[in-house]
């Protein structure tokens, strides 16, 4: 599938499934953001990405998403780059039972915030274009682990709020998966 023209943001796009969606998403044609609070990491893999894809498809922004100020600057700065947004994938996520406030902030509190970000520069309702949000969870959130708060953050990011406001998103000319 082509996404010629098309715009993508990826949080934790450095490494890992984030890192492969940003490849994909080059692949097929479209101008990606790589979002990631681990910079040594996200400059080394934009590096990679332009010599593979040419420079001016891929940026690197360093960012993490439980700054909420740092994340709503990061959508800023994608939209005076490239002009638009048109796909976002909030993908960062961590496993730290001790700081399990940070895991919240993390798994949780920063992928609602993406989502209505997300809306700010896509919806209908804000006057865009619409666009498709991907909202990454686990199977981790279906069975009980020995993981609580990881079960916990990602139980509600699979079947919680985020499932509820789907019907109102998809009414905005945007469509939220919770995967
Ligand atoms: N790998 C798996 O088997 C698996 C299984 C189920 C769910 N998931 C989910 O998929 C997503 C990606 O997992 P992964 O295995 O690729 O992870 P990973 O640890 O390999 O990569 C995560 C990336 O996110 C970045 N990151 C972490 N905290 C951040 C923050 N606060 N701000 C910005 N970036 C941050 C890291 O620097 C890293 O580059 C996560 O949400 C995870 O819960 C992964």
């Amino acid at each position: 599938m082509s996404l010629t023209g098309k715009v993508a943001l990826v949080t934790g796009g450095a490494q890992g499934i984030g890192r492969a969606v940003v490849q994909s998403l080059l692949q097929s044609s479209a101008k990606v953001v790589m979002v990631d609070l681990n910079k040594d990491l996200g400059e080394e893999c934009k590096a990679q990405l332009d010599a593979e894809f040419g420079e001016g498809n891929c940026r690197f922004i360093e960012c993490d998403v439980a700054n909420g100020d740092a994340l709503r600057g990061t959508f800023q700065n994608t939209v005076d780059q490239f002009g638009r947004l048109d796909i976002v994938i909030n993908n960062a996520g961590i496993t730290n039972e001790k700081d399990w406030e940070k895991t919240i902030q993390v798994n949780l509190t920063s992928v609602i915030k993406g989502t209505y970000l997300a809306l700010e520069h896509m919806s209908k309702e804000y006057g865009k274009q619409g666009g498709t949000i991907i909202n990454v969870s686990s199977m981790a959130g279906n069975t009980h682990t020995d993981t609580h708060v990881r079960w916990l953050s990602e139980s509600v990011r699979l079947s919680g709020g985020l499932a509820h406001g789907n019907i109102f998103f998809l009414g905005c000319g945007c469509c939220v998966r919770n995967t």
